[in-house]
C-alpha cells in the first residue's frame, strides 16, 4: 500500500518541487481589471479552473468567455462586493457545490484614496480597510476548511510596497497594506502546520485602472505621476512565485529599492517624505 493511501488527507507530506497549476481550482478576487484580469488570462493557459469575483458583471462575463477559449479547465464568475459578508459566503458556497475543495485563494481586490489624512474621513478609511484588509481575512477564514482539503494549497495576498513604507497623502491605503502584511506574516506559520503556503505580493506602481477608481481624492499629489510596470508583468511574476513556492515578492525593481533604502536608511526616506507632507 502506498504511503499516500495509509495517511489521512490532512497528514499529506509537504510537496516540494514546482507547484503545478493545471486542473487546480482557484478563487481570484478583483478579476475584472488590472493585475487580477492579467492573472486570470495567464493562469487559464495552464488549464486551471477559475472562479472570478468582482462587482462589474460585463467585464467578468467577457473575461470568462476569453478564459475558456484560452484553455481554462472551467471559468465561472460571481458578481458582488467583496466587503459584503454575503458575497464572501456565496463564493464559498459555490466552491463547495462546484468543487468541494480549493487549491489556490488569490486575494487581490483593492481600492485606495489620495489626500492628506486631515482632509479625509472615517467612512473612507473604514471602506478601504474593509476591502483591502477585512475582506482578505474573512474570505480566508471561510476558505480555510476547503484549502485544507486542496491539492498543494496556497494563499496569495496582493499587498503593496506601501505595506512596507508609509508615504504621505495615502495614509488609509498604507494602513490597510501594513495590516495585511502583519496578518500575512502572523498566519504563515499557522498555515504551515496545515501545509498551506502563503505568498505576499508587494507590487510598486503598476499600470492599471487603480487610480481611476479612487474612493476619494483631496487635491493633487505633490509628486509627478510615476510610470508603472505593465500589469501583465506583475501577473507573470506572481505565477512564477506560485510555482516556485516563494513567500514574498516585489515585482517592481523601483519598489524593491525603496523598501531596501527604507530598511537601511529610514531617516533618509523620512527626509524625502517630509518634503511632500
Ligand atoms: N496599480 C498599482 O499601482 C498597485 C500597486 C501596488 C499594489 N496594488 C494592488 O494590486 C491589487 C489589484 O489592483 P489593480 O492595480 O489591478 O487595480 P484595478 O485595475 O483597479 O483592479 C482592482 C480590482 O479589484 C476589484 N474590486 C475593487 N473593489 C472591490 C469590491 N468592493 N468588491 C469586489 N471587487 C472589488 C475591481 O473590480 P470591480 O470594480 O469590478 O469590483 C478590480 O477587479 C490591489 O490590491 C492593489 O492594492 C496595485
Amino acid at each position: 500500500m502506498s504511503l499516500q493511501k495509509t495517511l489521512p488527507r490532512h497528514a499529506n507530506l509537504k510537496s516540494t518541487g514546482p507547484r503545478f497549476l493545471a486542473e487546480r481550482r482557484i478563487l481570484l478576487t478583483g478579476a475584472s481589471s488590472g493585475i487580477g484580469r492579467d492573472l486570470a488570462l495567464q493562469i487559464a493557459q495552464h488549464g486551471a479552473h477559475l472562479l472570478l469575483l468582482a462587482r462589474r458583471q460585463e467585464a467578468l462575463d467577457q473575461l470568462t468567455e476569453e478564459l475558456r477559449s484560452l484553455g481554462a479547465g472551467s471559468a465561472t464568475s460571481l458578481v458582488g462586493d467583496i466587503s459584503d459578508p454575503a458575497t464572501r459566503a456565496a463564493a464559498i458556497e459555490k466552491i463547495q457545490q462546484d468543487w468541494g475543495t480549493l487549491d489556490l485563494l488569490i486575494n487581490n481586490a483593492g481600492v485606495s484614496a489620495l489626500g492628506r489624512f486631515s482632509d479625509g474621513d472615517e467612512k473612507t478609511l473604514r471602506q478601504i480597510m474593509e476591502v483591502n484588509f477585512f475582506a482578505y481575512t474573512e474570505l480566508t477564514r471561510l476558505a480555510l476548511p476547503w484549502l485544507e482539503k486542496g491539492r498543494d494549497p496556497m494563499i496569495v495576498n496582493v499587498g503593496s510596497i506601501l505595506g512596507h513604507r508609509g508615504i504621505p497623502h495615502n495614509s488609509e491605503y498604507c494602513a490597510s497594506k501594513f495590516a495585511l502584511r502583519g496578518w500575512s506574516e502572523a498566519i504563515r506559520p499557522e498555515l504551515a502546520r496545515k501545509h498551506i503556503d502563503l505568498l505576499l505580493v508587494s507590487p510598486g506602481t503598476t499600470e492599471t485602472e487603480f487610480f481611476d477608481h479612487l474612493l476619494a481624492r483631496h487635491g493633487d499629489t505633490p509628486w509627478r505621476k510615476q510610470k508603472g510596470i505593465p500589469s501583465a508583468q506583475v501577473a507573470q511574476q506572481i505565477i512564477l512565485a506560485i510555482k516556485r513556492r516563494r513567500r514574498e515578492i516585489f515585482p517592481n525593481r523601483r519598489g524593491r529599492a525603496l523598501v531596501l533604502l527604507n530598511r537601511f536608511f529610514p531617516w533618509l526616506v523620512d527626509k524625502i517624505a517630509n518634503r511632500y507632507g
